[in-house]
């Protein structure tokens, strides 16, 4: 009787979110760096190592860009004995492990690729069928994060059982290394691994590879939305907020919906676009990988990618992702609840012209109604600008420039009760 009531008691102390995978990490959405958007296949140890150094020089790791991640191309295509992989011995005449340990002496952790299938996206040799050998190899190459991608998974999707079931193998493999390594899926969505991957990854990606490109339609990226069945390529940043927007509040602490890497600094978008791309990555609490040339950073790239305000807003311990309110026409209104009762509110201009908008206190308080009291003045502070734009009751109006964000801060709460 006593017994059952401590442990009724334990039970309800418990904390009610489980953590994917069970492996610890990824508690706040991970932060770092990869090879992939800028330089695609061009990659080799020295490119790896000049990019650690930049993260540590720039500042960036004190930022928490803590994983630099090798994408695709780093493999040698033939197996040691038909089992072991082997990277590349032109681009990594070390081997991987003394990279790494180089790596981790700079306080950093470093990721690596492979594909649930059995070649790559670009066409080199991956692990449907090699997960455990390949899960130990990196383990004793000293890996901390998988990227696991979804090109030649010979049929095996559709339903989100199949998907679930091989993803599911290299999870199981990866634990079974004793190692934590962060585990990202890359399926682009499909099969909908916000339902299916939370108790085996950290984190999924939600649709096809982004493209440098603040909303251009392209014929590569089709769907519109999150449920289309050809998550494709080349997608513009509008093109992945409007599908994420959808299953936003999947996202959990230990398991993220994954926006794809960041392009802030690639010179594909203006400054207000690459502002925007990066607000919503950080509202909606998507990992936070830069894609960019971390050697050479624009005054303005750094602006956006080292605002601790906003960074904060990605790591924040309430870990609720920020959601859409209302759209109209081009203007689309979020918000999102951080700790001690305050919260973060984004008006979003995709239009092309500069454009007043309005956040009325029930739209940003919506799921506290009725118990919204409108006459609460506010604090409201913005997080671009970095300044406090004094108090505030009722609504705030700001103007929001063509294809940009305003991203605030509200010091409190107008909840009534
Ligand atoms: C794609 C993936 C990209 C990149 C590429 C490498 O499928 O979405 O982020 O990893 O493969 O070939």
């Amino acid at each position: 009787m006593i017994t059952s009531f401590i442990l009724a008691s334990a039970l309800a102390l418990l904390p009610t979110q489980v953590l994917a995978s069970n492996n610890g990490l990824a508690i706040t959405p991970q932060m770092g760096w990869n090879t992939w958007n800028k330089y695609g296949c061009n990659i080799d140890e020295q490119l790896i190592l000049d990019a650690a150094k930049a993260i540590v020089s720039s500042g960036l790791k004190d930022y928490g860009y803590n994983y630099v991640v090798i994408d695709d191309c780093w493999q040698k295509n033939e197996r040691e004995n038909n089992k072991t992989l082997l990277p590349d011995p032109t681009k990594f005449p070390r081997g991987m492990k003394p990279l790494v340990d180089d790596i981790h002496a700079m306080g950093l952790k470093v990721g690596i690729y492979s594909s649930a299938g059995t070649l790559t996206c670009g066409g080199h040799i991956a692990s449907l069928g090699y997960e455990e050998i390949d899960a130990k190899t990196w383990a004793s190459w000293g890996m901390d994060y998988l990227k696991y991608d979804n090109c030649y998974n010979q049929g095996q999707s559709g339903t989100a059982k199949l998907s679930y079931d091989r993803y599911n193998v290299m999870s199981q493999a990866l634990n079974k290394t004793g190692r934590p390594i962060l585990y990202s899926l890359c399926n682009w969505g499909e099969d909908g691994p916000w339902n299916f991957a939370s108790t085996i990854g950290n984190s999924w990606r939600l649709s096809g590879d982004i493209y440098d490109n603040f909303n251009r339609p392209d014929p590569a990226c089709p769907c519109e939305t999150y449920d289309c069945l050809l998550p494709g390529f080349r997608c513009s940043v509008m093109n992945i907020i409007n599908k994420s927007v959808a299953v936003a509040q999947k996202a959990r602490s230990g398991g993220w919906n994954d926006m794809d890497m960041l392009e802030v600094g690639n010179g594909g978008m203006t400054h207000e676009e690459y502002r925007l791309h990066y607000t919503m990555w950080a509202a909606l609490k998507s990992p936070l990988l830069l894609g960019n040339d971390v050697t050479n950073m624009t005054a303005q790239t750094k602006e956006i990618i080292m605002n601790d305000e906003v960074i904060a807003v990605n790591q924040d311990s309430s870990y609720s992702p920020a959601v859409r309110m209302w759209v109209k026409g081009d203007q689309q209104m979020f918000s999102g609840s951080l700790a001690n009762n305050t919260q973060v509110v984004i008006l979003l201009n995709a239009g092309d012209n500069e454009t007043k908008m309005t956040a009325t206190w029930d739209d940003i308080w919506f799921y506290s109604l009725p118990n919204v009291d409108s006459s609460k003045s506010i604090e409201v502070r913005d997080l671009w600008q970095k300044k406090n734009l004094g108090k505030f009751s009722h609504q705030i109006t700001l103007d929001v420039p063509a294809h940009g964000v305003r991203m605030v801060k509200f010091m409190g709460s107008a909840q009534s009760s």
